[in-house]
């Protein structure tokens, strides 16, 4: 469903009556085209307190050059050194006057250290990098984006999110906090810049179609083979999206008890990329819920989800270096009235991921991590009623629904090989909803 809002207030007509009226005025987002421009312009680096970060040679590595006329693409401010409140006096030193020069669908991020739990002082002031990226994001407007990333180690470990964040493929990610951790091996492959998941093998379920067929369709842009897997009756989609992609259709009902053994059976070598992006809805409120509308979206967006990762870790089929994403929601974050089965199974994957993924690291060199996407403009989301989706679309930082292929890009930078230290974390990807923390 096209958003004609979105349209209307790109035309002049549309302008003047928005900004009489006081409307949310989006901008339309700067996407990445496969060859196409980055961001508009240069990059600002921005350093406050004593930063011990070597941070120069990771920001070369993004491809944007050094801001050079006062109208940068991307501020990056090095915020590590931070370390008492007094200090923060810097951060606004440094972002205070340049914060409106930075271009639209531009780009800013503060990188901190986790807030250290033997240190008070330290921890009040990184922890307040928080509130002011959050605070930023909801004032920049004209489409640009905010987010800051905490460093536990070098800044080489945080290279892949860096370029993810610094480039237009990140359009519809703002507000976040992303914790890099201290992977010591980023398992370098035969992929290149282009195709960094080449040689790699990753299955998506729920693929036939919306935000999966996106999956699908952006990993094998990167260079996998994509097992596109989905439910009998979307045998013909599924079929002609692996073929598109040079993939191999798998149709299956994940929820099915030999569905973990005939994954195994397609994938006797194994995968590197298991995306749990199959989901359904099946909205009433709890006092009106029978347990047949409870049940299938437990199982499906959840119990299936635990079962066929269980099945696959134990059976050793997620080589080292292997990459889980599973898709949560901000269902699953803030709730939402008329979703208790929903909110539940998509709050349980939270649970999950956070749990697992320090031990998957461990015991099998695999990385779990989740998505949780906002109001994603897709067939789930055109089926909602008009002016819940109107709501939905608007009431967020960027004033507009994401793009399939904003959740995409998302699962291909936590899929990167060069992601190995982003572990356990909740990617939201919803223009920084206004709904949820
Ligand atoms: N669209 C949004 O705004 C939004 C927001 C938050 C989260 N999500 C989540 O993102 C994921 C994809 O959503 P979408 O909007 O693309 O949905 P969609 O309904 O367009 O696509 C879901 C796909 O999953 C498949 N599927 C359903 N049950 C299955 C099963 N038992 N086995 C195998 N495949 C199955 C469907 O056939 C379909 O192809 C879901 O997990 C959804 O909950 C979507």
């Amino acid at each position: 469903m096209a958003d004609r809002y979105l349209s209307f207030t790109g035309t002049a007509p549309g302008r003047f009556l928005t900004r009489r009226l006081g409307l949310p005025r989006p901008a339309a987002l700067t996407r990445h085209t496969p060859g196409g421009p980055g961001l508009d312009g240069g990059l600002l680096h921005l350093t406050a307190g004593t930063s011990a970060l070597d941070l120069a040679p990771v920001l070369a590595r993004t491809g944007l050059g050094t801001d050079d006329d006062g109208h940068p693409a991307a501020a990056v401010l090095d915020a590590t050194g931070i370390r008492d409140v007094d200090a923060l006096t810097d951060v606004h030193a440094a972002l205070h006057p340049v914060v409106r020069s930075v271009t639209t669908s531009g780009r800013i991020v503060v990188l901190g250290t986790p807030p250290d739990p033997d240190d008070h002082h330290q921890a009040a002031a990184q922890q307040a990098l928080e509130g002011l990226t959050r605070s930023l994001g909801k004032e920049t407007g004209r489409g640009r984006t905010v987010n800051l990333v905490r460093l536990a180690g070098t800044a080489a470990a945080a290279e892949s999110t860096l370029r993810f964040l610094l480039s237009p493929k990140s359009a519809y990610v703002s507000g976040q906090v992303i914790d890099i951790g201290t992977a010591p091996d980023t398992t370098p492959g035969p992929g290149t810049d282009e195709q960094p998941l080449t040689g790699r093998t990753a299955l998506v379920t729920g693929a036939a179609r919306g935000i999966g067929e996106a999956v699908a369709e952006t990993l094998a842009r990167d260079g996998a083979h994509v097992v596109v897997l989905d439910v009998p009756q979307a045998e013909q989609d599924a079929a002609r999206l692996a073929e598109r992609l040079g993939g191999t259709p798998l149709t299956l009902d994940i929820t099915a008890a030999h569905a973990g053994r005939r994954i195994l059976e397609a994938l006797p070598d194994g995968l590197d990329i298991l995306v749990h992006n199959a989901g359904i809805t099946r909205d009433r409120r709890l006092a009106n819920m029978p347990a047949d509308r409870w049940t299938p979206v437990l199982d499906v967006n959840l119990a299936s989800v635990l079962r066929t990762t269980d099945t696959l870790l134990d059976a050793g089929a997620l080589r080292p270096g292997g990459r889980i994403v599973a898709t949560s929601s901000i269902a699953g974050i803030a709730g939402n009235a008329g979703q208790t089965n929903y909110g539940a199974a998509k709050a349980g994957i939270i649970g999950l991921v956070r749990s697992l993924a320090p031990r998957a690291l461990a015991a099998h060199g695999v990385t779990v991590n989740a998505v949780a996407p906002g109001f994603i403009e897709t067939r789930m989301t055109a089926a909602v009623p008009l002016f819940i989706r109107e709501a939905g679309r608007r009431m967020n930082s960027l004033a507009q629904g994401g793009l399939p292929a904003d959740v995409a890009e998302t699962t291909a930078w936590l899929a990167h090989p060069g992601s190995g230290a982003v572990n356990g974390q909740i990617v939201r990807v919803c223009g920084q909803s206004l709904l949820g923390a």
